[in-house]
């Protein structure tokens, strides 16, 4: 048996609006393992940063969470008191963000942040928790920690600010990271610099990483595992290179094949037909059916639910690859 770290079981989370109620996210369930990069990938609008937040309840009004069980290391997260909450955010669960100024403070120096940060959640008194944010400075790539120490976020460039907050994501030693798009909004050629960055701090600190990203080739590189999310549902996830080279799901090998430069097949690009329905839109039964070129009468009359087909779970009543389906 794997050792699960974070246990998630029917996650919903629903949207008030004016006009009522819509479900954003539908009974998630999904675990995340001990020292693993659990990659999540989607569509745009497909739930990814919800799901995310929701784990650490980051979630603001209209957007609440209605339903379902999380516990990290056997110790349940829903029900727990904000106080308690802010205590395991940072200590126990980082989170990098798309916007690193979303996570560095702009009045305070980035030595001031760390060294906080670390006393906080590690306990160290002023002087040992200084040195350990120097350290961290030097650890995420950047020289001269002793100057930088004592600089604001605003002399850093992008990728710098991120590297800081990777630093800051980490430095509490926490179990989990959550990372939310983490080179999005960086330039290209700093992209991959920070990807490697973050993949030797996972491996050299055993943290579980939760990696929250619309590239597939950021999930072939960084990801032990791979759910695949539509319309606020999981539909499919497995072992990365099972997920990505042989999906069940259609939606699945819909997202490879508008994928550039994956090496599964020569086939060449073609975009899924239609758009994914947007908030309170999915269809009955299954959500991907109007767009796929599998569907059958059961797919509208009931909602697959996640079953595993060889070595990956899917939610699909015709899973690719079994010889039910073409
Ligand atoms: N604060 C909010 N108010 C209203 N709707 C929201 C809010 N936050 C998210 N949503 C909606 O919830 C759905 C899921 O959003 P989410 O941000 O999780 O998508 P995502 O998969 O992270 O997409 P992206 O790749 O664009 O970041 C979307 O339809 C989005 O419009
Ligand atoms: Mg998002």
């Amino acid at each position: 048996m794997m050792d699960a770290l974070l246990e998630v079981r029917d996650l919903t989370v629903t949207l008030r609006s004016g006009s009522g109620e819509v479900t954003a996210l539908d009974q998630l369930s999904f675990n995340v393992n001990r020292g693993e990069v659990l990659g999540l990938v989607g569509e745009s609008g497909a739930g990814k940063s919800l799901t995310g937040a929701a784990i650490v309840d980051l979630l603001v009004p209209p957007l609440k969470r209605t339903g379902g069980r999380i516990s990290l290391g056997g110790e349940r997260l829903d029900g727990l008191s904000e106080e308690a909450l802010a205590s395991i955010r940072g200590k126990r669960v980082g989170y990098i963000f798309q916007d690193p100024l979303t996570s560095l403070n702009p009045v305070l120096t980035v030595g001031y942040q760390l060294a906080e940060t670390i006393a906080i959640h590690t306990g160290m008194d002023r002087a040992a928790a200084r040195q350990r944010a120097l350290e961290w400075i030097s650890r995420v790539g950047i020289s001269d920690p002793e100057r930088r120490y004592a600089q604001y976020p605003h002399h850093f460039s992008g990728g710098m600010r991120q590297r800081l907050v990777i630093a800051l994501a980490l430095c509490g030693e926490p179990d989990l990271v959550i990372a939310d798009e983490p080179t999005t909004a960086l330039d290209v050629s700093v992209q991959a610099h920070i990807l490697t960055l973050l993949k030797r701090l996972h491996e050299e600190t055993g943290t579980a990483i939760i990696l929250i990203t619309h590239d597939l080739g950021v999930i072939a590189k960084m990801a032990d595992r791979t759910g695949v999310l539509y319309a606020g549902r999981l539909v499919e996830i497995g072992p990365t290179s099972q997920v990505l080279l042989a999906p069940r799901h259609p939606y699945t090998q819909g997202l490879m094949r508008a994928t550039p430069d994956h090496r599964s097949t020569t086939a060449r690009l073609s975009p899924i037909r239609g758009s994914m329905p947007g908030l309170g839109r999915a269809p009955s039964g299954c959500p991907f059916r109007t767009r796929c070129d599998h569907a059958e009468a059961d797919c509208a009359a009931t909602r697959p639910e996640l079953v595993l087909h060889g070595l990956s779970d899917a939610a699909c009543h015709h899973p690719l690859g079994l010889g039910v389906a073409t």
